[in-house]
């Protein structure tokens, strides 16, 4: 009995860490970063998601050899490695994936909720 009660604690607080955790990224960025500092209203993949991409993946995946045979130099490239299923996880460092940029720091958030922005806007080609 006692063992149930804190199972189900334990599953509530797990839902509303989800729920809580979700609302930040999709709604709420605006308050946790002040006016300013990280706007993923206005993106655009010109402006906001290729010169990420350019400062931290073409290092690698570019050339005639990219690593990991995937090559993130212009939408399209983009867009493919989107499709396949694989981009945010490694971005995100999801479990499962392999953890990008290899070697070096994690996207910032602001630049990760830009791209996931970018993406649920239907990914434009502006
Ligand atoms: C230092 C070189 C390097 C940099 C920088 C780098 N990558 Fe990679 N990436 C690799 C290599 C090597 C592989 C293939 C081996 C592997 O998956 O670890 C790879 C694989 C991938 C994959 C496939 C992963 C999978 O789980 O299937 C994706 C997607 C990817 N990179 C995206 C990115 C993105 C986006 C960035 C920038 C944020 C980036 N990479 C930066 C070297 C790099």
């Amino acid at each position: 009995m006692e063992h149930r009660t804190i199972k189900n604690l334990l599953l509530l607080a797990g839902f509303i860490g989800m729920i809580v955790f979700s609302s930040c990224y999709n709604d709420n960025y605006a308050t946790l970063y002040p006016t300013g500092a990280c706007d993923t209203t206005n993106v655009t993949f010109t402006a906001s998601v290729m010169p990420v991409i350019s400062a931290n993946c073409t290092g690698c995946h570019s050339g005639s050899a990219p690593a990991g045979n995937l090559s993130l130099t212009n939408y399209n490239d983009v867009v493919a490695s989107l499709n396949s299923g694989r981009l945010m996880g490694s971005i995100r460092h999801d479990p499962g994936y392999s953890a990008m940029p290899k070697g070096g720091n994690k996207l910032s958030n602001c630049d990760i909720a830009k791209i996931t922005n970018w993406i649920n806007q239907g990914f434009p080609d502006n």
